[in-house]
This record gives C-alpha cells, structure tokens and sequence, in this order.
C-alpha cells in the first residue's frame, strides 16, 4: 500500500484482516512510526483495534523503503492523496506521479500496480506509459481500482463494499485484482470490470451525484427560507418516493471534506480541458449552492444576534467535516467559524475528535475541552458538525452556561419544538 493517510491505512489494515500479507509505505516518517506503534494517526471507529490484530499477526508491517516494497508484493495500491492544486480546479497529481515513478524502476519481479487514488480520465493510461518505460521487468502492469470508502465507516465499506471496479487492459490483471479481493468478493461484492477511463469516471462519476443531491436539498433550503416553508418535511415527503430515496437528501451546511468538493472541481477542470466543459457546467452550480449555506447560516448567527457579531461571545459546536470524523479538510464548521471571528466575534470551538487538526489549521480559533466549555458565557451556538453529543445535548442544562439561549442549528439536528419550549431562540437552515 503506497500512501498510508485515511485511504491507504484502513485498506493496509483490512487486507491484513483478510489474510493477506501486507507492506504499508509512507514518505512521512512520524506516520510510519505511528503506525508501526499500533496507532492509527487519525480518528477512524474500529481501526485501531484491527490494526493492533494486524501487526499482532504478523501479516502486516510498515516501512519508508520503495526498494522494500518492490522486493516483497506481487500487487501494489497506489493510496497517495490527490488535493487539489492551488490556485486551480484541478487536481494535484503530483503525489501519484511520484509514488509511480519512484516505484517503476525498482521493479525488478512481475507485479501489478493498481492506482486507487482519485484521479482525472487520462491518468491511468499515462501512469501505464510511465510504469512500462520505468519498469525493468517485462511482467509489469498497471490498473486501476477507485475507492468508495466513507471516512467514519471505513472498515466496514472496506471490508463490505457496495461494489468493486477494475479498470484493466488485460485479463492477466483481472485475475490479479479478483484474487487480490478474493473474499470479498467471495461474499457476494458485485464486480464491474472496465477500461481505465471508465474506471476512473465512476469515482467521480458518483461523486459528482453525491453532492448534486445534497445541493439540490439545500437548493429546496433556499426556497424555503423564502416561503417559510420547511425543508425538513420537504425531503422526508421526498424521501418516501422510491425513485428520489431519502439518503444524500439531508439539507443543512452543505458537503466539504478531502473528496466531494475537489473531486467535483477536478472533475469540471478535466472536462474544460477535453471540452466537454458544457456537460458539467451544472456542477459549478452544485459548488456555489454548497457555498452559500456556508455564507447563510454565517448569516442566520448575525440576524439572531441582532446584526451584530463585533464583541460578541460565539460557541462553535464542529470543526470535523462529518460526525465520526477528524478530517477538516474543506470543512464547513471551520470555514463558518473562522468567518464569523473575522466578523468581530470571539470564537471558541469544540469538536469531540477534530481539535488537534482544528488547532493546527485554525491556531486563530479559540478551543475549548468540552461542548459545555465552549458554550460557557456564549452569546449564541452554532451547531455546524451533528456529532451525537450535540444532538444529545439537554437544551435546559446548556441554557445555564451560556449568556444568551440562543442557537443556530447548521445542521438540522436537533427537534425545534424541545429547544424553543426549554426557552432557546432556535434557527435552522431552510425551516421557519
Ligand atoms: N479519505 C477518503 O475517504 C477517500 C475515499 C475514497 C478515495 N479517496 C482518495 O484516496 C486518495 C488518498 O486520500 P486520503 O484521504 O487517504 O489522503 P491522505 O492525505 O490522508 O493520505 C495520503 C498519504 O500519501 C502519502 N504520500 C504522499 N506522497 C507519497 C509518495 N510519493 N509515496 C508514498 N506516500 C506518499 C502522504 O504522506 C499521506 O500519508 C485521494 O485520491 C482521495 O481522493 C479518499
């Protein structure tokens, strides 16, 4: 496993757990060591307990060395993150770049090199012309098998997945992947062999679906707000319909995290440049519905405030991007709350799993040890992150910390009727 961050170690892990014999390589060190220790260097329910089995077993071990890998797999999973580039839509693909060609001219034995890193169509054949120039053995090849892990439910989507996908060019690799999936595929997982593009456009592909239906809920969220509508009702009733479903159809803040958003822009990036732009010229809308819920619950915090944030005392309840979560990359809640203090608020977050991430990315933010902490003297809450703490949260004991009972529901988490009789000024996105 090349990358050993979110995607790259639940997958190391559970390959272990599934009896294989399993290298993890990383460039960065401390994450080897962290790893190598038995301890997962984020916050993923379920893994560290199958990661100490792992290493216990002995069938899994993690090292920096490329020529170490090499040397040991027949099959290697190119994990490395794809973020996207500064300054563009695009995705940086200079990870993948790398891990390919650093890996290529070791190559000494047949192997398989399977690239699962979220990419844009056309990479899969460029890393293939690159591996087989690199390689010096002649039974090389690579393929390309896209990840649908959720973050939060990683082992069990790693282990359970709703489908594998292999993009292939021979049925040598086929039989590769098959075997390298073997028990999953065992139980009963659907397989959808392809070519390399299709392959990759499926991950974004779904992506891509994913965030147009959240979008389109808080589009409904918008509407209203405007006819004093409720958009709770709205998408349980649209829910029912079979054809519609009720998951992804959830409106609040809006999607962020290390994929949906920048694998939509890449996607849109990828497609100017093939000029197919005008097929996706929707998602630009998809992203810019995602970002103003961000700038309307900012709002809905000042309206209740009186109009005014300067000098005021703002309890921010999330800095994860998702419950279950400590990734903050592209996450709401922060974006909200760095926002708000540069309205003149003084900020203080809590987040049950994402602080330590939160307080290096943000070191602006004030933090706090606790939800009551933070709501301590407060002169609103925001709930932008709908950990079950929050949600669990007894409206009368939170209104002796603060200063002022009122609060922001960002997420549509919390029952209006308990919070507005326990005496709290209560505002959601996209209800009355
Ligand atoms: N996180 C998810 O839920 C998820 C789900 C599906 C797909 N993906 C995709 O998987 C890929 C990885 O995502 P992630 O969330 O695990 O990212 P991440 O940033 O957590 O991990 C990437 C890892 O790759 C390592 N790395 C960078 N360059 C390297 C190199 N040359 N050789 C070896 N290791 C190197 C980094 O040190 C880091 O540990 C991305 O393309 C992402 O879009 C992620």
């Amino acid at each position: 496993m090349l990358g050993t961050g979110y995607l790259g170690a639940t997958h190391a892990v559970c390959m272990a757990e599934l009896g294989y014999d399993v290298i993890g390589l990383d460039v960065d060190e401390a994450k080897v060591a962290r790893l190598s220790a038995g301890e997962v260097p984020f916050f993923e329910p379920g893994l560290p307990e199958l990661l100490r089995k792992a290493l216990d077993s002995g069938r899994l071990r993690f090292t920096t060395s490329y020529e170490e890998v090499a040397e040991f797999a027949d099959v290697h999973f190119v994990c490395v993150g794809t973020p996207q580039s500064k300054g563009s839509y695009a995705a940086d693909l200079t990870y993948v770049e790398a891990a390919f060609s650093t890996l290529a001219p070791l190559l000494t034995r047949p192997a398989l090199v399977v690239g699962k890193s979220t990419v844009p169509a056309g990479t899969a054949a460029r890393m293939s012309e690159l591996v087989l120039s690199l390689a010096p053995s002649d039974g090389v090849e690579v393929a390309w098998n896209p990840e649908f892990l959720r973050e939060g439910f990683a082992v069990e989507d790693t282990l359970h997945p709703d489908r594998l996908v292999f993009g292939v060019h021979s049925a040598a690799a086929e039989a590769t992947l098959r075997a390298s999936f073997a028990p999953v595929i065992d139980a009963g997982c659907p397989v959808v062999v392809t070519d390399f593009a299709t392959a990759e456009l499926v991950k974004v592909a779904a992506n891509s679906f994913l965030a147009t239906k959240i979008s389109f809920i808080n589009a409904m969220a918008e509407v209203c707000e405007v006819v004093h509508a409720d958009v709770t009702k709205l998408s349980e009733a649209l829910g029912h319909d079979t054809r519609i479903g009720k998951r992804f159809l959830h409106a609040g803040l809006g999607f962020g995290g290390g994929c949906l958003p920048k694998d939509i822009r890449a996607f849109m990036a990828r497609a100017e440049e093939l000029g197919a732009q005008d097929a996706l010229q929707f998602l630009e809308e998809v992203d810019a519905i995602n970002k103003r819920r961000r700038a309307r619950a900012v709002d809905l915090g000042r309206e209740l405030l009186d109009g005014e944030y300067a000098g005021k005392r703002v309890c921010v309840w999330g800095a994860a991007f998702k419950p279950n979560s400590d990734d903050i990359r592209d996450s709401p809640a922060l974006d909200v709350a760095a926002a708000v203090q540069k309205l003149g608020a003084a900020v203080i977050v809590y987040d049950p799993e994402a602080m330590g991430n939160a307080k290096r990315a943000y070191p602006q933010l004030a933090m706090a040890g606790s939800a009551l902490e933070a709501a301590r003297g407060a002169d609103i809450v925001l709930l932008l992150t709908e950990w079950a703490e929050f949600r669990e949260m007894d409206p009368a004991k939170l209104a002796t910390v603060v200063s002022s009972p009122r609060l922001v529901d960002g997420r549509n988490a919390l029952d209006p009727s308990v919070w507005r009789d326990a005496g709290w000024t209560y505002r959601a996105l996209g209800r009355p």
